[in-house]
């Protein structure tokens, strides 16, 4: 069965009147949220940079078709997120340092020190990651209270991760079928995205001077456990990859997911 992936250049604008708690006036969920787009860009690049060694030599008409179109949404997110690092600078963060660490650890520390075929392991493991972040972010209608401008951004975004969600893993198979490689690109691209993601979310909190505060933690309490529940939920999801005869492909209830935020989406699955 083929993916149907489909790109799309929404070209988002991001105004002065997006606030600095732009998603239901919670400094937590924002700055997790803000966490992504300081790496999305970063990592994006690195998913392309990871797959684009592989393409020229598939040997499947279909996948090669769908990993150019991979590397074109890829290319379309991180451009859009990027834009919203002028927000926030202009909102008075200091980002510059966070951004020259995920640099560090994704150029200088995975990608001089890893394999061609890890680093696509490591892709495919990003991309359950991205999908999983994707299907609870859309199933708890997590940005119901968002500004307008970063909910289109955001549920944009998690439309196409899960779009696409089979095409990493699918090159990844065609190279390299071992299931020990693929379970250890998922556990190190969780290493990196959760290392990452605390820390840049703390560092913003803390320049907000807010990061030890009751109603942070209680936040990030919702989050994790109570109301979204997003850590058990995550550890399903995330366990699924780990099934030895696991293909994203599979998880058909996310077709009816896209169709129930997106009904003018074109099927997932053709
Ligand atoms: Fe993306
Ligand atoms: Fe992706």
């Amino acid at each position: 069965m083929a993916l149907t992936i489909n790109v799309r250049k929404p070209q988002f604008k991001f105004d002065s009147s997006v606030p600095r708690h732009w998603l239901a006036q919670s400094p937590f969920r924002t700055h997790l949220c803000n966490s992504f787009t300081l790496l999305f860009p970063t990592g994006e690049k690195f998913f392309i940079r990871s797959l684009q060694k592989f393409v020229p030599g598939l040997q499947d008409e279909t996948l090669y078709q769908e990993a150019k179109l991979f590397i074109r949404q890829e290319a379309q997110h991180a451009l859009e997120q990027d834009k919203f690092l002028t927000n926030l600078r202009e909102q008075g963060y200091e980002i510059d340092g966070m951004l020259r660490l995920v640099e560090d650890v994704i150029t200088r520390f995975v990608e001089s020190k890893t394999s061609d075929e890890f680093r696509l392991a490591l892709t495919a493991g990003f991309e359950h990651l991205t999908s999983l972040l994707a299907e609870i972010g859309l199933e708890e209608n997590f940005f119901e209270n968002a500004h307008p401008q970063m909910k289109a951004l955001f549920e944009w975004h998690a439309l196409e991760e899960i779009e696409h969600r089979a095409v990493a893993f699918d090159v990844l198979q065609s190279v390299d079928s071992n299931y020990f490689r693929r379970a250890a690109g998922l556990m190190s691209a969780y290493l990196i995205l959760s290392g990452l993601t605390g820390y840049v979310t703390a560092n913003l909190l803390w320049q907000d001077k807010l990061l030890l505060k009751k109603n942070t933690i209680h936040e990030a309490l919702n989050v994790f456990i109570l109301e979204h529940a997003l850590l058990p939920k995550a550890v399903g999801i995330f366990a699924r990859y780990l099934r030895p005869g696991f293909h994203p492909g599979e998880q058909k209830h996310l077709e009816a997911l896209i169709k129930r935020f997106f009904p003018d989406a074109e099927p997932g699955v053709a």
